[in-house]
């Protein structure tokens, strides 16, 4: 099983499938040399996650998972349609946003929802799109925090000036509406913001990241589709890539992932 990423964020992901899906075997390929994707426009995060999804399956994954909400949201429709049935149509490649986008409705009381995402996720729509498919009655508010990720990345999140960041977006997220009673961390880095998000929310809204309901999500799809499952190896294997510094990988990624890793450099064309 392959499970893609920007950068190091969908090791929040991959955490949540290894633990509740131990027995198949997992290669993570983070694109850090090219991360963050949020800025970039949708050319290019569709030109880059069909490199990635290339490579996966040039090592024998028939199942790639898009990690990461701005492919999801940028790249993995075009790829399902338009490229899938050349490369490969016993392949298949799923991402975060719809399992999320599903289940989102089961946590609220008040109907009013709440999504922190990058901008790429913010401007394409398509947790608006999705979420009213399941629960048209559902009222979605957006706010894109573009320097929430790099706050992450630099491992400068937990110093007193990230919560500046934090709470210009809570509070500008909760202004536009009061009623919000859950808030979906739809980016894969959030997760590890989350406590300082919390202490600035009403303690009556609730705050959901992705990586449990995408593992649910996958384990109902792997039973769904016993092909599939009989096609993904079963080692136990973890194999971690990264087109960045694979020093770099290792050292950050234990933030995210919160164990050791070794990752081998690769590069993506
Ligand atoms: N992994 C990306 C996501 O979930 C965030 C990082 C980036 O902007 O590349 O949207």
């Amino acid at each position: 099983m392959g499970v893609f990423d920007s950068g190091y964020g969908g090791l929040t992901v991959l955490k949540e499938l290894v633990s509740l899906l131990p027995e198949y075997d997992y290669y993570y390929l983070g694109d850090n040399a090219r991360a963050p994707y949020g800025p970039r426009s949708f050319d290019t995060v569709y030109e880059y996650t069909l490199q990635a999804v290339k490579w996966f399956f040039a090592q024998g994954c028939p199942l790639v998972i898009l990690a990461c909400n701005t492919a999801s949201a940028k790249a993995l429709r075009t790829i399902q349609q338009n490229d899938l049935p050349s490369l490969g149509p016993e392949k298949r490649v799923l991402g975060v946003i719809r399992p999320t986008a599903e289940v989102i409705g089961d946590y609220t009381t008040s109907g009013h929802i709440g999504l922190f995402g990058t901008e790429g996720t913010v401007q394409s729509g398509s947790y608006v799109l999705e979420i009213q498919k399941t629960f048209p009655e559902l009222k979605v508010t957006q706010e894109a925090c573009p320097m929430w990720v790099p706050l992450v990345e630099n491992n400068e999140h937990h110093l007193p000036g990230s919560n500046y960041f934090i709470l210009k977006h809570v509070q500008h997220l909760m202004q536009q509406d009061p009623a919000i009673d859950t808030v979906l961390l739809a980016c894969t880095h959030y997760p590890l913001l989350e406590p300082s998000i919390r202490s600035f929310l009403p303690e009556n809204v609730q705050v959901i990241s992705q990586g449990a309901i995408t593992a649910r999500a996958l384990q109902e799809y792997l039973k769904r589709h016993p092909a599939m499952d009989a096609a993904l190896s079963k080692g136990g294997g973890r194999h971690f890539f990264t087109t960045g510094h694979p020093g770099d990988f290792n050292h950050k990624a234990t933030l995210f992932y919160e164990q050791p890793v070794e990752a081998q450099k690769i590069a993506l064309v």
